[in-house]
């Protein structure tokens, strides 16, 4: 075999374990509860979990079947049905969905067709295709329905179904912020094989200074937001941001209720005490700029989190991950629904950056203040509907990746937007500032 063989064979085994991998996580998610719980629609925000299921086959048919593979359809009845910007989620539960069943063994015929086409097709030729691409963007696909999934169960009410080990505790003291010097840094990405198209490509950015908190913003902090007033006070509001506190009633994130002098809050079916030394998870991006107003911060850019999160001043040189290149392992991040809530401050010291910058892989994903835009030279691939069509003013982008997103699915360039008043997904938030003059 000549090494290009076998460097094809070695990419065909890791693409076939990343498709198992990650069936096996939706698996998980949909086995654990009834049919009825599976057709019924928990928050209005979401959709029901057979209709995230069959997306996700209805996606890899039309990407890898279809449009990699060149072959038929496996069913030519149903891609209105699954396309989610002929389908609002709202009116989801109303739709002639495939029932659970019928569901699973869609996924399964479609999933045979694409093992049986990974053996044959070329995975150098078409850009679709080159690097395997195209299995990436689908494993990613389907990882991010698994996160919002994921984010569905948190919402469900009745007992909890879902399990994993706590999180790791402290191992080292992380507290204060972080100053990062002025100076260029590459933002983005042309060379990371499964980078989509909102990563690309990579570009310079020229930074001035600024101060980073080392950490996402705890409850313990946030709880002193709340208990200073903070929901109350338009002072520190933006007037989108108060005029949404008021309409919705905004009193403490998502999920929290008070217990005795406290705050309890509920994951996945469990009552727990709020714990002051995890980092604050389920505020909408309002929330998140109110608590930086009052700390007397603001909510860090886009290309500062990158910054913080790639940049070595060592070599110069923009990095994959806040630890360097190597895959993120259990060690580095709290990815992957390993655990099902954010880890405490400090949990994770082999994962800080070189400045010293802690958890911005992993945890919670953390708000930014910058609209989601193209990066400059930025061309939809391989489709507009991915990102291009979200570009403007309305989306936020948020950065990271939470304890509930794969690491297939996260690094130092990946990009997730949503609007600024959403909080059922896994989000959180560390505040950023200019530098004093002493400090500079
Ligand atoms: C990148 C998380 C905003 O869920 O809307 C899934 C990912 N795109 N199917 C979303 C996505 C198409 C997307 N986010
Ligand atoms: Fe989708």
């Amino acid at each position: 075999m000549t090494s290009t063989q076998s460097e094809a064979e070695t990419l065909r085994d890791r693409i076939a374990a990343e498709l198992a991998r990650t069936r096996a996580r939706t698996a998980g998610l949909t086995d654990a509860v009834d049919d009825d719980d599976l057709t019924r629609q928990h928050s209005p925000l979401m959709s029901p979990l057979v209709w995230d299921l069959a997306h996700v086959g209805n996606q890899e048919e039309l990407w890898l079947v279809r449009d990699v593979g060149g072959r038929g359809p496996v069913r030519h009845d149903i891609d209105d049905l699954y396309d989610a910007f002929k389908q609002p989620r709202r009116d989801r539960p109303s739709l002639p969905l495939l029932p659970p069943g019928e569901a699973r063994a869609y996924l399964a015929t479609v999933r045979d067709k694409v093992y049986d086409l990974l053996e044959r097709v070329s995975l150098t030729d078409r850009p679709l295709v080159a690097d395997g691409f195209a299995f990436g963007m689908i494993v990613q696909h389907e990882q991010q329905h698994d996160e919002t999934m994921l984010a569905t169960h948190q919402l469900r009410s009745g007992p909890p179904v879902l399990g994993a080990p706590p999180p790791p505790e402290p191992a080292v003291r992380v507290d204060g912020e972080v100053l990062v010097p002025a100076g260029p840094f590459t933002m983005g990405t042309s060379t990371d094989p499964w980078a989509l198209d909102n990563e690309r490509p990579a570009h310079t950015v020229d930074l001035p200074a600024y101060v980073i908190d080392a950490a996402p913003v705890s409850n313990g902090r946030y709880r002193e937001f709340i208990a200073d007033g903070g929901y109350d006070d338009p002072r520190w509001w933006s007037a989108a941001g108060w005029a949404h506190r008021q309409a919705e009633g905004l009193t403490a994130p998502m999920h929290w209720r008070r217990d005795g002098d406290g705050w309890a809050y509920r994951r996945f079916g469990r009552w727990d005490p709020v714990r002051d030394d995890e980092p604050v998870v389920h505020v909408c991006c309002h929330e998140a700029e109110a608590f930086a107003a009052w700390a007397g911060k603001r909510l860090p850019t886009e290309a500062e989190w990158e910054k913080a999160a790639r940049w070595d001043p060592a070599t110069g040189r923009s990095r994959r991950y806040p630890w360097g290149d190597d895959e993120p392992t259990a060690a580095h991040a709290n990815l992957d629904q390993r655990h099902l809530w954010p880890a405490p401050v400090g949990a994770y010291p082999a994962g800080a950056s070189p400045l010293g910058v802690h958890q911005l892989v992993g945890d919670v994903w953390e708000w930014t203040s910058t609209t989601f835009r193209g990066h400059p030279g930025f061309t939809a691939f391989p489709y507009r509907e991915y990102s291009e069509v979200f570009f403007g003013d309305d989306y936020r982008v948020l950065r990271g990746g939470s304890f509930g997103t794969d690491r297939a699915a996260c690094r130092g360039t990946f990009r997730n937007w949503d609007y600024p008043i959403r909080r059922q997904i896994f989000s959180g938030f560390r505040c950023a500032r200019d530098p004093r003059p002493e400090e500079r």
